[in-house]
């Protein structure tokens, strides 16, 4: 999960990393009061959870608190690349000599953690990765160890701070370092990191990633899931305990087991080049057991996907065998009724795949179509897609 800096912000601030002032508004009123509450010259900050506000003209300097008005007013509903901004973060002016960067992230790829830092930070910092990759410090950070006072030292001195920055900017880094191990986060990013006028190191901007995967540990992650931007459908998948992924297609999928939706998708992409292009909906895996009930929650939100023309239920029988698996499809059509109103194309394997078809044909069902290949459900449940 991705947070919004403001949220970043207030995470810094409980470990102790140097911030600003922020104060949340969702109206010019309020982002006035807030510039009033902060005094002086201060920020209006776009959150939005994607990069480059500054550049799209949605981080702005308000010297008084009408010009926060006017500017939250400007900020407010703007689209930054596809996200509309809700909210802004009236942060307190800095008096910027020299900005950094620096993060800290899960190195899946190396089976590590990787630390990042540059003495050219600021809003280029993507050209400069690319353009002047040595100007880009990269240092591995071993799991175990962490960043500790050597580490955090090592990786000021490739930067190649000057020496009067290390003991300021390494204690930056440790209490980063607590946010990134404390917090269970994947990506803590500050850009920029600052030195202001008078020698103090500040973190202004900052990315957080949580691990979902460590939320059991943190009972207080929950609240900082942004519910309102969430996809309805997504959020419903979720509350019903479902991998979903809602994709842009008309071919909805459910299949059990990561590998076989991931491979479902791949086969009904391929099918529908022949049917009118026709794409699948989504990803839909319902794991291991699936139950009448789980076959029904996940029918159920594919079926609510107005995108969506038919759909595709693949399904290869393992512990939960073909037969329940049917039962379950014939019980989620009887729970879903009048919303069940697209046609479905099942293709059962595996364990007890004899029994399951008879179950489904017993049913008769009007919508369902049975398939006895893969290849061959994904070009049928295309051609229903197609032309609806
Ligand atoms: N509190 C502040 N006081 C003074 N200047 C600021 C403050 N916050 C940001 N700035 C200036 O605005 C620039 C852009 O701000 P910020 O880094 O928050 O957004 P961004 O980099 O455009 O967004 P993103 O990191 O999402 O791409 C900073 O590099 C800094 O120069
Ligand atoms: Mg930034």
């Amino acid at each position: 999960m991705d947070l919004f800096e403001y949220q970043a912000r207030d995470l810094f601030e409980a470990h102790g990393v140097p911030v600003l002032a922020g104060i949340v508004a969702h109206t010019p009123e309020e982002a006035k009061a807030a510039a009033e509450k902060i005094g002086g010259v201060v920020v209006v900050k776009a959150q939005v959870k994607v990069g480059g506000r500054g550049k799209a003209g949605g981080v702005k300097v308000a010297k008084t608190p009408d010009e926060a008005h006017r500017y939250a007013s400007d900020i407010l509903g703007m689209d930054i690349k596809g996200h509309t901004v809700h909210t802004v973060m009236i942060a307190q002016g800095a008096d910027i000599a020299e900005e950094y960067y620096f993060s800290v992230l899960l190195d899946r790829s190396n089976r590590n953690y990787l630390a990042m830092c540059s003495v050219e930070g600021g809003m280029d910092i993507e050209q400069l990765a690319v353009e002047r990759p040595e100007a880009l410090a990269r240092v591995a950070v071993d799991p175990g160890v962490g960043i500790d006072q050597a580490k955090a030292q090592e990786i000021v001195e490739t930067a190649g701070f000057a020496p009067e920055l290390h003991e300021g900017v390494t204690a930056t880094l440790l209490k980063l370092w607590d946010v990134f191990v404390k917090e269970d986060a994947t990506l803590v990013e500050v850009n920029p990191l600052v030195k202001t006028g008078s020698g103090d190191i500040l973190a202004l901007d900052g990315k957080v990633t949580i691990d979902e995967n460590a939320g059991f540990r943190h009972a207080d992650h929950a609240a900082l899931e942004d519910k309102e931007s969430a996809d309805p459908l997504e959020a419903k998948a979720k509350a019903n305990d479902l991998n979903y992924v809602k994709l842009d297609g008309e071919v909805g999928i459910i299949g059990n087991g990561a590998g076989l939706v991931m491979s479902t998708l791949d086969v009904v992409a391929y099918a529908g080049e022949s049917h009118g292009n026709v794409r699948p909906a989504n990803f839909l895996d319902i794991g291991g057991g699936a139950s009448a009930e789980v076959m029904a929650a996940g029918l159920d939100v594919i079926l609510n996907d107005s995108q969506v023309k038919s759909v595709f239920v693949n399904v290869f029988g393992g512990i939960t065998a073909c037969d329940e698996v049917a039962n379950g499809i014939v019980k989620a059509l009887e729970i879903l009724g009048d919303e069940a109103n697209k046609p479905l194309v099942v293709r059962l394997d595996g364990n007890k795949v004899e029994e399951g078809r008879a179950i489904l044909r017993g049913a008769n069902h009007p919508l369902i179509t049975l398939s006895d290949t893969m290849d061959e459900g994904a070009d049928k449940a295309a051609e229903l897609a197609y032309g609806k």
